[in-house]
């Protein structure tokens, strides 16, 4: 019994220390700096659309320094490239350069909502296009589960993942570009593209470990005492270092 629970002890401490060091390589991508939207979007490779949108507007620049000078953080909702692609031809090209400044800073919310709290927000939400004007470029949001919809009143989009989160800021991606009401009254409308959304989003996804601890600690329960002890006492802290 006493061999037991002292092998129990070595495993415990080979385990956290194991915890331990992944924890602190693996989860958050601390970038060494402040974030960087365009080096964000770059890495998901399917937006220089929007890319080339913040660049010309100078809306990158603005992004950054926000969110390196504010706490409140920002929530941005990223169209694919696909998504411009849908676009009916000229939509881009009919804005003046004001109004592509108004439509890049409506895809921008001027706080860092995580999926869970889309569910709580109040909509008509404010978006950075409106900050001269109550009322202005507001959207809508309706959230159940990993489902998030967003309407301008013109598209109703899909937020189809999770691009990227810190404290300060979420990225995430639509499926269509989001028109506003203002700029775009009904008539401008562009055809609905049929949205499939890309992939449910599920922005944590729980390491699929499960169902091997099961396996692995059954294994060892061939043993009559000790062992399944040792393997539950192993499994919490599976567990634990799992959660972490
Ligand atoms: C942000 O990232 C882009 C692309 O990786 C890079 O060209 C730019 O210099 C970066 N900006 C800052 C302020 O680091
Ligand atoms: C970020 O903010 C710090 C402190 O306010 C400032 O020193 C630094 O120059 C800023 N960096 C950028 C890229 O704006
Ligand atoms: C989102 O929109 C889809 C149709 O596009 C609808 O089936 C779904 O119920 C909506 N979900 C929410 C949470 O509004
Ligand atoms: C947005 O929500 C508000 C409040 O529920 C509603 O009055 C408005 O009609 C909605 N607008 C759109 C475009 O869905
Ligand atoms: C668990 O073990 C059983 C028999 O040892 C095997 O048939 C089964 O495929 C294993 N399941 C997993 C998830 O490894």
């Amino acid at each position: 019994m006493r061999k037991r629970l002292i092998s129990f002890f070595f495993l415990s401490i080979f385990f956290l220390l194991h915890c331990s060091s992944t924890i602190a390589q693996a989860p958050v991508p601390a970038p060494a700096g402040p974030d960087n939207i365009t080096a964000i979007l770059e890495k998901g490779g399917q937006f220089t659309s929007f890319i080339r949108l913040l660049k010309s507007t100078q809306n990158a620049d603005q992004i950054n320094a926000q969110l390196n000078n504010s706490n409140q953080g920002l929530t941005i909702f990223a169209p694919t490239d696909n998504a411009f692609n849908n676009l009916k031809p000229g939509t881009l090209n009919s804005l003046s350069d004001q109004q592509k400044v108004q439509l890049v800073q409506y895809h921008i919310l001027p706080t860092m909502l995580s999926m869970p709290q889309f569910q709580t927000v109040t909509n008509p939400l404010r978006t950075q296009a409106g900050d001269t004007g109550s009322g202005e470029f507001p959207l809508n949001i309706t959230s159940s589960g990993n489902q998030v919809n967003i309407s301008t009143g013109v598209v109703d989009a899909t937020v189809a993942n999770t691009m990227y989160t810190d404290s300060k800021l979420a990225v995430y991606q639509v499926d269509q570009v989001l028109l506003p009401l203002q700029l775009f009254g009904s008539s401008q409308a562009p055809a609905p593209a049929p949205s499939t959304p890309e992939k449910g989003s599920t922005p944590k996804a729980s390491p699929a470990g499960g169902t091997a601890d099961a396996n692995t600690s059954s294994g060892m329960k061939l043993d009559s005492h000790g062992l399944p002890m040792v393997s539950v006492g192993f499994a919490v802290l599976l567990a634990i270092c799992l959660q972490l």
